[in-house]
């Protein structure tokens, strides 16, 4: 169960050196923790471990992203995204996310792994002036069909730039 942390303006930013990397689940329980992750997210391995990846949600998150990630996990596919996380004591950190599944040596699928690095820097206020726009659409359309909304808003403003979700998140 994610607990209530308050979120603060403290920015926490990744050295291009670093690299943040999760295990998870099928249902996205963290299963292994790189120290980076715990150093920078702010917990220790025992609390971390079957804990679900939501710990490091941040309310300026959209859940339309969410949405899209899942979906695009669903269809075993690897999703790219940035995201914006908070940390045990509410500070937060950018990053470009790569969420693939993870297969055991039979092809079969046990869950997901995750790396993701620091973020160029000018293109941090672009993808945040497009969450705050799905946000914004999120909360007109209420909970219930927030997340589909807002990431079909995202999709169709894709579609007018004339490029793919991944062309567009690998571009930026
Ligand atoms: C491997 C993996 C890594 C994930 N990494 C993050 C992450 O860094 N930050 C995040 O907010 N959600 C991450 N998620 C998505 C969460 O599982 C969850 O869908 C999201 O935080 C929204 O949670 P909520 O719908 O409970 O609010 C990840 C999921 C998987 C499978």
């Amino acid at each position: 169960m994610k607990q209530h942390i308050v979120p603060t303006n403290h920015e926490i930013r990744l050295e291009p050196t670093e690299f943040i990397v999760t295990k998870s689940d099928l249902s996205g329980r963290i299963t292994y923790a790189n120290r980076t992750f715990m150093s920078i997210a702010n917990y220790p391995e025992s609390f971390l471990l079957g804990k679900q990846h939501n710990l490091v949600r941040h309310p300026d998150m959209p859940r339309g992203v969410f949405r899209l990630l899942w979906e695009t996990l669903g269809r075993e596919q690897e999703f790219f995204g940035y995201i914006k996380n908070i940390t045990s004591d509410g500070s937060y950190y950018w990053v470009f996310a790569n969420v693939t599944p993870d297969r055991d040596y039979s092809g079969k699928m046990v869950g997901y792994f995750s790396v993701r690095r620091k973020p160029k820097q000018e293109t941090i206020p672009k993808i945040e002036s497009l969450y705050r726009e799905m946000i914004e659409i999120e909360k007109r359309t209420g909970p219930a069909n927030a997340p589909a909304a807002s990431a079909q808003y995202l999709n169709q403003k894709i579609r007018e730039m004339g490029t793919s979700y991944d062309r567009f998140v690998l571009s930026v």
